[in-house]
């Protein structure tokens, strides 16, 4: 399959910045906001998003390896502020629901307008630029996904807020309904920073040692096995012998066998899926 960054998404500042796709020359911990500046991506996974509070952003990301990447440009944060899109003199974004109910509805003609700002530039292939919706009653987010969106150039992420968005819009826009899980939260800004932090430590060199992605769980349909470090006896508990032998053949045996272990004790689902991948090797 064609890796969809084969292609350029948008006319690079300079060679350098595209070939290498990562590095932004205005690198910063403090989200650029489209409404002031709607300059040109430069390369580095972009993650874009809609929202009526940009202040939430880039929260817990400017912390650690996120952090310490967003300041490198090796991804770069956007917000658009969906309030700027408002009407009247308070700039109302919401309505209420079509046929009653409890609560306020995102209306489609605002949130288009803030879509198309959060558009600008991008590429119109979903595949090379998702464009997704936080909603309990979207897709259940994986680790699966977040390789998708690593892959991409960037995405647009649209953080819902009261009884939701109205329906056309997303429709309209091809917008994707992604969850964080069964469960349901005030808006979609904490499930946002979820998505973004699982998938920027997979760009390349975010995280200083790639196979720690390789064997983690999730990655490879399993939970991963326990850890352990000094000191060697805590409390009366001992690290496993084998982890110390300097045997590697065993201590990879040892891992495996933890690692389906704890994936069938605790995952049946993923047990399952796992065998069943199994017989049709
Ligand atoms: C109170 S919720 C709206 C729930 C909606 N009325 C429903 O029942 O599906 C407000 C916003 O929070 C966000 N949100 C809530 N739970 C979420 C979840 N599990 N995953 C992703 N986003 C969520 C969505 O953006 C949603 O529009």
């Amino acid at each position: 399959m064609t890796d969809p960054r084969d292609t350029p998404a948008k006319p690079a500042k300079s060679p350098a910045l595209k070939s290498h796709g990562r590095l932004q020359a205005r690198a910063s911990l403090t989200p650029r906001s489209l409404m002031d500046d709607p300059g040109p991506l430069a390369g580095a996974w972009t993650a874009r998003i809609v929202t009526l509070f940009p202040g939430a952003f880039p929260g817990v990301l400017s912390e650690s390896l996120t952090g310490r990447a967003l300041t490198e440009g090796r991804w770069a944060l956007e917000t658009i502020d969906l309030r700027e899109f408002g009407e009247g003199k308070h700039r109302n974004v919401d309505d209420t629901p079509a046929g009653g109910g409890a609560g306020m509805v995102l209306r489609a003609d605002i949130v288009a307008k803030a879509l198309d700002r959060a558009l600008e530039g991008a590429p119109p292939s979903r595949g090379r630029w998702p464009v997704i919706y936080l909603s309990p009653r979207g897709r259940r987010f994986d680790q699966a996904m977040a390789r998708d969106f690593a892959r991409a150039d960037g995405i647009t992420m649209l953080c819902g807020r009261f009884e939701g968005v109205d329906e056309r819009v997303l429709e309209d826009y091809e917008v994707l309904e992604v969850s964080l899980g069964d469960f349901v939260m005030t808006g979609g800004e904490i499930a946002a920073q979820a998505m973004i932090d699982a998938t920027v430590r997979l760009l390349p060199g975010v995280l200083g040692n790639m196979a720690s992605t390789e064997d983690e769980s999730h990655s490879n349909g399993l939970l991963e096995h326990p850890q352990y470090t000094r000191p060697a006896e805590w409390r009366g508990r001992k690290i496993p012998e084998v982890l110390t032998s300097g045997n590697h053949g065993a201590v990879e045996t040892w891992r495996r066998e933890q690692s389906e272990r704890l994936t069938r004790e605790r995952r049946p689902d993923l047990w399952a899926a796992h065998q069943a991948r199994g017989q049709d090797d």
